[in-house]
């Protein structure tokens, strides 16, 4: 969709901005450009749009060189958010978010219905339009911003650091609602930012920078945690990549076991022939009550009259990654985690070693994909790029 053929930026003054980038990004997907400060980030998407042009090399949108598109109709086609949202002080939220529909010439009435659906789209009530941005907060500003890059509904989406300004709970909120928004729209979307979780959670694919605008890595973010291609990037990408790696994993994928599990009816001595250090308690619709410690049982009696250990929270063998489960064993007394299916009813237990083989299971299938990739020979574009050092 957008691709980059050895681009370089270099400015008078003697800066490389950007250093012999060859990147392809998918149609329909959110890449993110991540790095350090003055790696090349916002530099590299302005050439998306023509407002820097590349010293050296060639970018294409949908395989034309867009040198030959003027750059008036090429923005058209492009959304553009920023930092702060750079809204118009002077001009109502409404008119705001009308201002690529009337620059194209829409009729005021059409502008300002289509400008009340937008506001809808991303989550601001309609009275809002009739504001000023100033009465706005930062994060509501910030939807504003991106409904007025959706105006003329373009197919491509720049955002620089769109959600960097805002204090972190309403950036986590943003970020979610974005997420939403894009399963919704499906647009082409680059998105800058310099915060490596923000990446992660957001990007489909990501591409690492490193200063002096080299491409580090590019890859989807799972293998970026279990395979950063070298220092600079296993250190971008911080210390707890193993255990963030598992919100990549379903939680279906976590092999469970189906005991020590027993009904708040059966009789002590059953919990003591397990012979394991806890038990997991049950009602009669399998959910869970909470563990018993087997050393503490009464001497006779049902589970019932054991006093129990609360639970800590399960995990959701279908809403939930292997992340969840993991922190399920490590806040549970037995350290045993607890799967649930819909229902709330216990499937099953697993403990932090188990849940490991998750990501022994994952890299297996990924070597196994990747001997098909190099089978079907080296695509242009995929897997990481190179390092670029030595
Ligand atoms: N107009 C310019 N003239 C000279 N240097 C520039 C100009 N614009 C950006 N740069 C330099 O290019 C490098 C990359 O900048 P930028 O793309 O803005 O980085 P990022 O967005 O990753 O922080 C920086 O060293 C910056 O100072
Ligand atoms: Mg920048």
């Amino acid at each position: 969709m957008i691709r980059f053929h050895a681009v370089s930026k270099n400015y008078p003054n003697g800066t490389t901005a950007v250093d012999d980038l060859s990147l392809e990004l998918a149609e329909g997907g959110i890449t993110v450009l991540v790095g350090p400060s003055g790696c090349g980030k916002t530099t590299t998407l302005r050439m998306i749009n023509r407002m820097v042009e590349p010293t050296a090399g060639t970018v294409s949108l949908r395989g034309r060189d867009i040198r030959e598109i003027r750059a008036p109709e090429l923005r058209r086609g492009i959304g553009y958010v920023i930092q702060h949202a750079g809204l118009f002080p002077h001009r109502t939220v409404l008119d705001n978010i009308a201002t690529v529909p009337l620059l194209l010439g829409w009729n005021r009435k059409k502008a300002r219905a289509r400008a009340a659906e937008l506001l809808e789209l991303v989550g601001l009530p309609h009275e809002m339009g009739r504001r000023y941005p100033n009465q706005l907060s930062g994060g509501q500003q910030q939807r504003v911003g991106v409904a007025r890059a959706l105006g003329a509904d373009p197919p491509v989406l720049l955002m620089d650091e769109p959600f960097s300004a805002v204090d972190p709970i309403v950036r986590t909120e943003l970020q979610a609602e974005f997420v939403r928004l894009q399963k919704e729209l499906h647009k082409t979307i680059v998105f800058v930012t310099h915060d490596i979780d923000e990446a992660i959670r957001l990007g489909d694919h990501i591409a690492v920078f490193r200063t002096g605008g080299r491409l580090a890595q590019f890859d989807t973010p799972e293998r970026l945690l279990a395979h950063p291609a070298d220092a600079f990037v296993a250190g971008f990408v911080g210390q707890d990549r193993g255990i963030r790696r598992l919100s990549f994993v379903k939680a279906a994928e976590v092999p469970l076991r189906d005991g020590p599990v027993l009904p708040a009816t059966a009789p002590v001595e059953r919990a003591r022939a397990a012979r394991e250090p806890w038990v997991l308690v049950i009602d009669d619709e399998r959910r869970p009550l909470g563990w018993a410690a087997v050393p503490e049982l009464p001497q006779n009696g049902t589970l019932a009259d054991a006093s129990l250990l609360p639970l800590g929270p399960t995990f959701s063998l279908v809403a939930d990654s292997a992340r969840a489960a993991l922190d399920s064993a490590l806040l549970s007394p037995s350290r045993l985690a607890v799967g649930v299916d819909t229902d709330g009813a216990v499937v099953g237990v697993a403990d932090a070693y188990e849940l490991s083989a998750t990501t022994v299971a994952a890299d297996a299938a990924e070597t196994e994909a990747n001997e098909d990739v190099e089978a079907a020979g080296d695509r242009a574009g995929a897997g990481s790029a190179g390092g670029g050092e030595g």
